[in-house]
């Protein structure tokens, strides 16, 4: 029953496409054993919620939506009554919807996209993190997603935050979300990455992403 929240005190980091894929995944995986994956769209924006009334989203896939500060930590004792994986999509702001979620997490993950103001905002959200440790006086373990990098290359940028991160002992994933199309077809479209053509590469990224969240819950740290 691990809770997985996908935080960042910016908007527009890739919490909900994250969210979504790393999600979907964990559905595509237990789908024979009828795991059930839950999603609680905390964002009043309702972007993943959105992607999920779409057609194609998995069916072992529960929504759970219109989530505030009132009934957060009550979703989640549900959720993980009900599913062995609980996803939370956070609004990108600092509210106590967010910080009751992130007191409840197994892992925190914190997408970044590879610029120096970007990596500010998700030092900030690692500090909210700590300062929730410290409130509940147990570790709740933050890594740092690097998301939208180009296939391309690898750039100067990214490659110094990279290291001032490493440098600081900032976990960092290995795996860093690409920047695809298919990665945002999903939102328009509906369904799952495998729908749509040319998706092997994609689905090798998001593949590798779900491998290392499911060692570090295992490893607890
Ligand atoms: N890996 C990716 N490849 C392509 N596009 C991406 C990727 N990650 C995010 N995006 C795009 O970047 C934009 C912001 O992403 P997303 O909605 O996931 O961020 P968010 O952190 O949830 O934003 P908000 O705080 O507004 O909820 C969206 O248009 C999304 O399609
Ligand atoms: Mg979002």
């Amino acid at each position: 029953m691990p809770v997985i929240v996908f935080a960042s005190s910016k908007g527009g980091a890739g919490k909900s496409t994250a969210c979504v894929l790393v999600g979907s995944e964990l559905a595509r995986q237990g789908l024979d054993k009828n795991i059930r994956v839950a999603l609680l769209d905390a964002d009043p924006n309702s972007h993943s919620s959105g992607w999920a009334i779409l057609d194609g989203c998995p069916r072992n896939i529960e929504i759970m939506n219109n989530l505030n500060e009132n009934n957060i930590l009550d979703a989640i004792d549900l959720a993980k009554k009900t599913c062995p994986f609980v996803l939370i999509d956070l609004e990108g702001v600092s509210s106590n919807t967010v910080t009751f979620a992130i007191s409840q997490a197994d892992l925190v993950i914190i997408p970044c996209q590879p610029s120096q103001n970007d990596a500010k905002e998700a030092v900030k959200t690692l500090k909210m993190v700590k300062n929730s440790s410290r409130l509940i006086s147990k570790n709740i373990p933050s890594w740092i997603l690097f998301t939208r990098l180009s296939a391309a290359i690898v750039t100067k940028t990214s490659r110094s935050l990279l290291s001032d991160f490493k440098a600081a002992n900032v976990n960092v994933f290995s795996t860093s979300l690409i920047d695809r199309e298919v990665f945002r077809s999903i939102f328009s479209f509906g369904g799952t990455i495998d729908k749509f053509k040319n998706f092997e590469k994609a689905q090798v990224n998001v593949n590798s992403l779900v491998s290392e969240i499911k060692n570090i819950l295992k490893k607890g740290k």
